[in-house]
């Protein structure tokens, strides 16, 4: 493997293993060379020929083949690469390269190498919630090893939780700026390569004093989805985010505010960008007057001084901004409605009213369970209609609408995401 980028990708024992081949294929889309470990573990989930169909090389699996010592050995495996990348990283492998195990030639590789880490975890939603594995994780990261995922999702276990391994573009993403290269230079190119994209996603929490304020549901899911999305078909991705629980996502610039004033401020220093998508709630109001002392229930005679009366005034509309921006406006503009009732005629008039190119509506009644929740059910409203999707996990609503994307800039000839093998 020499004269190109070399990744050596480590194959361990989990159901997501599966989804390796499908990383392999897209790292290779990349002129990513690919070499593989695969633990005894990971054997019984995918097998040496496919990785190996799939590379085009040899795949390696014992520490004491008498053959690959004498031929390469388990260092020379690893200086040989350019990257370390542990997809799916089961929670037994983090520890075994937590604790500095060495006992077959995966984990001795991981301790032998002097190049950088990339692990994508994989494993149920209580083992990666564990204290073990979260010790385990941030000793990881202390050492300089870089994380992608693991996802929120529907787990093969049936449960549902943070566990689920990074979707394969998302790893790709992330190599790419391990590596540190843009994704839209890549030699694939990216149906989005050469595009930048600003996408705004979460809540915003608006300030009624120093210790509480008005917010509301959104997760950020959707929203960090779509800028994974974006991301991994090449374009350069600026996420702007209110207060989440996720984390950020790899391979683009992140930046995080908390009102909706800030947001607005945040993606105008963004502009000028190809794309914007506008998934964040943001918050219609904030309170006219910010207390920048604690509002007490009580005067200093300890009376009790009533309920305050919080007086409401109307936040800048983002999306209405940005679609209404002169020279620098994005070439495409997509908002968000979420509705309750009514959804696609509503959203129509928004998308109007906003003057956006694209609106994508959504139902956010409670029980729809839009608001946090994995799965989304959306309408896609442009100038000639409305498409419908069947409900999905936000993870590919955001990819359906990322490839929509890349058709409208390209005339419709982006080729659609490899199948899942
Ligand atoms: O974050 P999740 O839990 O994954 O949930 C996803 C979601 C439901 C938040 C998302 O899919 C969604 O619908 N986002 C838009 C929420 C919203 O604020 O909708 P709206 O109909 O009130 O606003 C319409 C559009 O204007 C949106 O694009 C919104 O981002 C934008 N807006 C609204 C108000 C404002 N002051 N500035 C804005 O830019």
């Amino acid at each position: 493997m020499t004269g190109e980028t070399r990744v050596l990708l480590v194959v361990a024992g989990g159901i997501a293993a599966y989804k390796a081949l499908e990383l392999i294929r897209r790292l290779r889309e990349q002129s990513i060379r690919v070499r593989c470990i695969l633990t005894r573990s990971g054997a019984e989930f995918v097998t040496p020929l496919s990785l190996s169909a799939l590379t085009e090389d040899k795949v390696y699996g014992e520490l004491f083949s008498l053959t690959d010592e004498a031929e390469m050995g388990h260092i020379q495996l690893s200086r040989d690469a350019d990257l370390m990348v542990v997809a799916p990283a089961t929670a037994d492998l983090i520890a075994k390269m937590a604790q500095g195990h060495a006992d077959d030639l995966a984990s001795t590789t991981l301790l032998a190498t002097d190049k950088e880490i990339l692990i994508a975890p994989a494993m149920n939603v209580r083992m990666w919630d564990h204290p073990a594995t979260q010790a385990n994780i941030a000793t990881l990261q202390e050492r300089g090893v870089a994380l992608v995922g693991p996802n929120e999702g529907d787990m093969a276990c049936g449960e549902f939780g943070y566990g689920r391994m990074a979707e394969p573009h998302e790893i790709v993403a992330a190599v790419l700026s391990a590596l540190g290269r843009e994704p839209r230079s890549t030699a694939g190119g990216g149906p989005l390569a050469g595009r930048s994209a600003l996408i705004t996603s979460g809540p915003t929490h608006e300030a009624i004093d120093p210790v509480r304020y008005i917010a509301n549901r959104s997760s950020g899911k959707q929203g960090h989805a779509i800028a994974r999305a974006l991301s991994g078909l090449g374009a350069k991705t600026t996420l702007v985010t209110g207060p989440t629980q996720l984390q950020d996502p790899s391979g683009m610039d992140v930046i995080h505010i908390e009102s909706a004033q800030q947001m607005l401020a945040a993606c105008e220093n963004a502009l000028p960008a190809d794309i914007a998508v506008c998934a964040a709630a943001v918050a219609d109001w904030r309170v006219a007057s910010q207390s920048n002392r604690k509002i007490k229930k009580t005067g200093s005679d300890g009376i009790d001084s009533g309920v305050p009366k919080l007086e409401l005034t109307p936040n800048p509309d983002i999306l209405a901004s940005l679609s209404q921006r002169g020279n620098d406006r994005p070439g495409l503009v997509v908002g968000f409605a979420a509705e309750t009732e009514d959804v696609i005629r509503q959203a129509t008039q928004k998308r109007a009213r906003k003057a956006c190119d694209w609106i994508v509506a959504n139902d956010v009644s409670p029980e729809s369970g839009t608001f946090g929740g994995a799965d989304n059910t959306v309408h896609v409203i442009d100038a000639q209609g409305v498409d419908s999707w069947a409900r999905m996990d936000k993870s590919d609503v955001a990819q359906r609408l990322a490839e929509r994307i890349a058709d409208h800039f390209n005339g419709g000839l982006t080729a659609p995401a490899p199948a899942p093998l």
